[in-house]
């Protein structure tokens, strides 16, 4: 029987007969895993530090920073999500940033990335990345593909990486582009690969691997996760792009715990049903805040806010179901007015994170992305007036009502009225 995503991605890696026929998968903490006998032992560790005439060893679990059954039935269930061929869980979304960064580039393929982005991944691709004796090109847009690589006099590079829609600006990438392109100029020992980070919409809104994307990537944090209770990250592709970064997170160490994996698996089955509702209310939200504020003083990857932002809405269309439960709001009167719209909200709570079910509001330039240098900040309009609001799963009547009247204290400290 053809099974539909949300079907499929509820039961991914689970099934009762593996487990006293509980209707939930079980939840193994045990760090490490009893060999059979010394010879299986040394094929298992051997095999995994790739020592020259290694014995294969038969299927099992050595240690729980190689492998886990709670966590291999969470990847599973994110790679049914994607449709991937693997994933690979990790302890935070930063975690698997760097790591499949790490993972992909070295001296000779340097890391090509479309700005803006979240604040930790570009502080990661402007400062630790270099310092570690990496190549890191920013590039303005994807049409400079080309360009850049006759700039670079032909270096190719081993990532292209982008973020769509951006956080929190919300301007989006044509992942198609990055694929081809890619393609195209990949050759058998120099593999260009295009990773993108989909923690702002998640697989159920945007699938970048059916766009060409060879690896998504996620703070899982956020809408997989999505109750703001555990941190997670996760990356999820082809087989072998997905095996060198799980490589990668054995020897880095940020694996994800099973504890947070089984946390994150049975959040992943209500994933559609939160986030349809979330964006169902930011719908209904963002036709008040237009009205409200002005079309102009309003971002989001909903056709209508796209238009306004200059955005090619072709590209929207293309590759996002719909516009995804995140906006961005210009408030007046700059940083104080921005201030006091977020002290004077009610039922939004002044937090980092988003994708939860409580609303969240925040002030990027001070906060999520107060480490992006100036003119990064003004060239991607994170403003001082701009604030960053994630839409839960309250009542969207008092998401209205809340907006409204900190919206008006806000206008009164930038002396205009409503
Ligand atoms: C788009 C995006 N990517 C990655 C991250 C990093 O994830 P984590 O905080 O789980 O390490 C964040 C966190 O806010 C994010 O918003």
């Amino acid at each position: 029987m053809d099974k539909h995503l949300e079907t499929r991605a509820m039961f991914a890696g689970y099934r009762p007969s593996d487990a006293n026929m509980a209707v939930k998968p079980p939840m193994h903490p045990a760090s490490t895993f009893v060999f059979p006998n010394a010879r299986t032992g040394a094929a298992h560790m051997e095999t995994a530090y790739g020592v020259e005439g290694a014995e294969t060893p038969p299927e099992g679990f050595i240690y729980s920073r190689l492998g886990n059954p709670t966590v291999n039935m969470a990847e599973q269930r994110l790679a049914a999500w994607d449709d991937s061929e693997d994933a690979a869980l990790f302890g935070s979304g930063m975690a698997a940033i760097s790591t499949s960064l790490l993972a992909w580039s070295d001296a000779d393929r340097p890391v090509w990335f479309v700005g803006p982005l979240y604040g930790g991944t570009h502080h990661f691709l402007e400062d630790v990345l270099p310092s570690m004796g990496r190549e890191v090109v920013e590039l303005d847009h994807l049409d400079q593909l080309n360009q850049t690589l006759e700039a670079c006099g032909g270096k190719r590079p081993g990532i292209v990486y982008l973020e769509t829609p951006a956080n929190p600006t919300m301007q989006i990438q044509r992942i198609r582009t990055a694929g081809e392109w890619a393609a195209k100029h990949s050759t058998d020992d120099h593999r260009i690969v295009v990773m993108v980070d989909n923690t702002y919409l998640g697989p159920v809104l945007q699938r970048p691997l059916e766009e060409g994307a060879d690896m998504v990537l996620y703070s899982a944090t956020k809408y997989l996760g999505g109750h703001s209770d555990l941190i997670a990250g996760g990356a999820s592709g082809k087989a072998d792009i997905v095996a060198k970064v799980k490589e990668f997170r054995t020897f880095l160490g940020g694996t994800i715990d099973p504890w947070t994996a089984w946390m994150l698996a049975r959040s992943m089955e209500t994933l559609h049903v939160r986030v349809e509702r979330q964006q169902n209310s930011t719908g209904t939200l963002l036709q008040h805040l237009r009205e409200m504020c002005g079309p102009q003083a309003v971002k989001s990857a909903w056709a209508a806010d796209l238009v306004q932002m200059g955005q090619d809405v072709t590209v929207a269309e293309q590759q996002q179901r719909e516009g995804g439960a995140m906006i961005g709001l210009e408030v007046p009167g700059g940083r104080e007015g921005a201030f006091a719209f977020l002290d004077a909200l009610q039922v939004f709570k002044l937090a980092v994170s988003l994708g939860s079910t409580e609303s969240l509001a925040e002030h990027p330039a001070s906060m999520t992305h107060a480490g992006v240098p100036a003119d990064v900040k003004a060239r991607t309009g994170i403003t001082e007036g701009f604030v960053r609001l994630s839409v839960g799963l309250e009542h969207p009547e008092d998401l209205i009502q809340d907006v409204t009247q900190a919206w008006k204290v806000a206008a009164q400290v930038a002396n205009l009225t409503v």
